[in-house]
């Protein structure tokens, strides 16, 4: 992988406007997106599957363009069984609130989630009166599938699992989860958040039932995400939003719904980013998922190695750095994690993430206040972790 080169693609990188490593909350973008969403704007910024004039056609083939080119990244042959969401969010709430869940029915999900699949259940407890199990981890953030496969009997309706934790990287093992769900004839959803930006993931090879993920996460314009299903899933799942583009025809007391995806794509839609998937995820599969996997490791590696001996630095998830993906969650004995983002900031123009990350409950069961984040991606280099490291060092010496 030519990070050199990959460098140069990234305006803001080029031009020296700070080391950006808040990756798993948004990426940079290179200049073919950006030229891709000013494109729309300059020279077809019309709506898309509706109106039948130029611009207007331009715009529905550039979506479904960028829908094949999900399907294609994503191992899947059929396009029409994903859906634009804004976010992974949106299509996991769509997931949650449409599946038919009733009074009683069971919902697993793992110990280490994000909100995104955590407030939407607990809204569900209460409003719909679900019941709710939740799979173990290890202190470290490991998915436990003893206790995991112990919460799969009686009553279990989906189970909602998070693919890769934003706060310490780690990866379940989802190819089993499914696996053992399925056998019991139980559905599954995944947040695939973190881990659609950092690995190869073929839907089709996985089995998975549903899959969402935050497109803006992996080079693609702000405010696109997706959800996955498979269709038959699909076409049982009510939609989150009613109104125009989702239906046949309708009378003033009765509606023919739209088949899937544009059941599920109410109003006008983010045009702009949706053009801007293609470009995107071209770009990633130029690079090859494997190798943003191993560049991801790789730098893991490096930072682990200049930190090791920082006084009072500690980190969040597994020592091991090739269980972190492309996280480094850390804390720094006496200081607060936000001390830290503000000083990285301040002293070397470092911008990182920090606080609970929106994953609440991993850190009140562990009584940790919350942890500073490092996230890498493809245009992130040596040189960057070398500068961090000392960044953090001269941190923990002064002010720890
Ligand atoms: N979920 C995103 C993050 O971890 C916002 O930063």
């Amino acid at each position: 992988m030519d990070t050199e080169s990959i460098r140069r693609d990234f305006p803001t990188v080029r031009d020296g406007r700070g080391i950006y490593l808040d990756n798993a909350c948004q990426t940079l973008r290179p200049d073919c997106v950006i030229d891709a969403v000013t494109e729309y704007y300059r020279e077809y910024p019309a709506c898309g599957g509706r109106s039948v004039h130029s611009m207007a056609t331009r715009v529905s083939m550039a979506i479904d363009e960028s829908r094949e080119a999900m399907a294609s990244f994503f191992g899947s042959k059929d396009p029409d069984c994903f859906v634009f969401t804004k976010n992974c969010t949106e299509g996991m709430n769509t997931v949650a609130r449409g599946f038919g869940l009733r009074k009683g029915d069971v919902v697993v999900t793992g110990g280490a989630e994000h909100n995104s699949n955590h407030v939407q259940w607990l809204a569900m407890q209460q409003e719909v009166g679900i019941r709710r199990r939740i799979a173990g981890t290890d202190p470290e953030g490991r998915f436990d599938m003893d206790s995991f496969i112990s919460c799969l009997d009686g009553g279990v309706k989906l189970v909602s699992v998070g693919h890769v934790s934003n706060v310490t990287g780690c990866a379940v093992p989802l190819k089993d989860i499914i696996q053992e769900a399925h056998d019991r004839g139980i559905p599954v959803l995944a947040d695939g958040a973190q881990a659609a930006p950092h690995m190869k993931v073929d839907l089709e090879a996985l089995d998975v039932d549903f899959y969402c993920a935050s497109l803006h996460k992996m080079l693609a314009p702000s405010g696109v995400g997706m959800m996955y299903g498979r269709k038959e899933m699909l076409e049982r799942l009510r939609p989150l939003e009613y109104g125009g583009g989702t239906v046949g025809l309708t009378t003033y007391d009765s509606v023919t719904m739209a088949s899937p995806p544009d059941r599920f794509e109410a109003g006008l839609s983010n045009y702009a980013g949706i053009v801007g998937v293609k470009p995107a995820l071209d770009y990633l599969s130029r690079i090859g998922m494997d190798e943003v996997s191993a560049h991801d490791t790789r730098l893991q590696r490096l930072l682990q190695k200049e930190t090791e001996d920082i006084p009072g630095l500690s980190i969040v998830g597994p020592e091991d750095p090739d269980e972190r993906g492309g996280v480094f969650s850390f804390n720094i004995k006496g200081l607060t994690s936000h001390d830290i983002a503000m000083m990285a900031d301040s002293m070397a123009g470092i911008m990182i993430r920090s606080g609970m990350h929106c994953a609440h409950p991993f850190f009140v069961s562990r009584n940790i206040d919350g942890a500073a984040r490092a996230s890498f991606y493809v245009y992130n280099d040596d040189s960057e972790m070398r500068r961090f490291a000392d960044c953090l060092r001269r941190i923990a010496e002064a002010f720890a």
